[in-house]
């Protein structure tokens, strides 16, 4: 299905986006920014603002998009997102995802986007939504048309969204059967990511309420985290317990050293010491880990103008590629040719055959 980024060829762009619903948490930094960070150290990268994702769901509620999206790449820069290094832009920017979303939903059978069963998932976990709507059916023709206009070949993303990724694929494939050879074939790259378990021991995740947001006061962070659930049978101070059983122990696993991690095992399971002190072994790391990335986040908040230069510059960057790939895609839909295109990529003259062979 999906592995890692192991095999990719070095030359290889590599794509991916995420939804600009509210604040980051401790969960995003761990399980997606930092592999997106190491990714970017070894391919061409676009990562890019999903913002016109949001409206696949929540039509109603695009307002506070405009705030998440600032806040959003503040937290992408503060972990080490380079815009020297990724091309960093906001998909609204880049009018050709829906120039290219709207012919690939021209080859899309409709049993394919039926079948997704991120498509059955939502709509019963967002009950009180309307979703009755072209727009969130087609979500993952949207998301084809984003990984398809860079030539991605890696998707790093979570388990949840490898269905869309192979999807992509599969439009990719049928494009390149009916039109030609155009279209690079993605899969997506499944880090080991760590399991960032919530406050209540659950996945991290908005929808819980369970987070540690990453702006959030060290006070208030503290305080939450040493509220954590723990191993239940550790009811009592003087009732051992078993760290295996203990959502907390997660992070223990992410940001112990190795003689922590064996003072927590003896003591838990000896009862020799109790969950606050052994939580605080840990929360000490992580507050120490986001002390710096708060930092520089507040220093960016500090700046929109500076945020908003990062995404003009990568908007303008991911243009460019993006208007290649249409002049390709039209070409082989035999629709090319001067005078068909409006502004910058007209002057450009067309790739006869697009310059990047698909890979099988
Ligand atoms: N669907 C993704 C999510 O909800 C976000 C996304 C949109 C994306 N377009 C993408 C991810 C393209 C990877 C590639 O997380
Ligand atoms: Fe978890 Fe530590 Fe409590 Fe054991 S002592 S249950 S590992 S918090």
């Amino acid at each position: 299905m999906s592995e890692g980024a192991g095999e990719l060829p070095a030359s290889a762009v590599v794509v991916s986006g995420m939804r600009p619903t509210g604040r980051l948490h401790l969960g995003h930094l761990l399980g997606t920014l930092r592999n997106w960070v190491a990714l970017q150290e070894r391919y061409r990268c676009f990562f890019f603002v999903a913002d016109w994702h949001v409206l696949t769901t929540d039509y109603e509620g695009p307002r506070e998009v405009e705030a998440s999206v600032r806040a959003m790449v503040a937290d992408w820069l503060a972990a080490g997102l380079d815009p020297e290094r990724s091309v960093i832009f906001r998909q609204s920017d880049v009018k050709e995802h829906a120039e290219l979303a709207l012919l690939l939903g021209m080859i899309t059978p409709l049993g394919w986007l039926e079948r997704n069963p991120t498509y059955k998932e939502q709509r019963e976990q967002l009950a009180g939504r309307d979703l009755s709507t072209f727009g969130f059916l087609g979500y993952p023709v949207l998301q084809a048309a984003d990984i398809l206009l860079y030539h991605g070949a890696g998707v790093p993303v979570g388990i949840d969204q490898v269905p869309h990724v192979e999807l992509t694929r599969e439009i990719a494939r049928r494009f390149n059967h009916l039109y030609g050879a155009t279209l690079v074939e993605p899969r997506a790259l499944l880090s080991e990511a760590p399991k960032v378990p919530g406050l209540d021991g659950r996945k991290m995740s908005k929808s819980y309420g369970n987070t540690v947001p990453l702006d959030e006061e060290p006070a208030v962070i503290e305080r939450a985290m040493g509220r954590m659930t723990t191993d239940p049978r550790r009811a009592r101070r003087t009732d051992p317990g078993d760290p295996e059983d203990c959502p907390a122990f997660d992070l223990h696993r992410l940001y112990c050293t190795p003689e922590e991690i064996d003072w927590v095992r003896r003591g838990c399971t000896t009862a020799g010491i109790g969950c606050l002190e052994c939580k605080q072994v840990m929360i000490r790391h992580v507050l120490a880990d986001l002390a710096p990335h708060r930092e520089r986040r507040a220093q960016l908040e500090r700046d929109p103008a500076a945020i908003d230069a990062v995404l003009a510059a990568g908007a303008a960057q991911a243009r460019r590629v993006a208007q290649e790939t249409m002049a390709q895609v039209r070409a082989a839909l035999g629709r090319g040719g001067a005078g068909r295109e409006e502004g910058g990529a007209a002057a450009r003259p067309h790739p006869a055959r697009p310059g990047r062979e698909p890979q099988a």
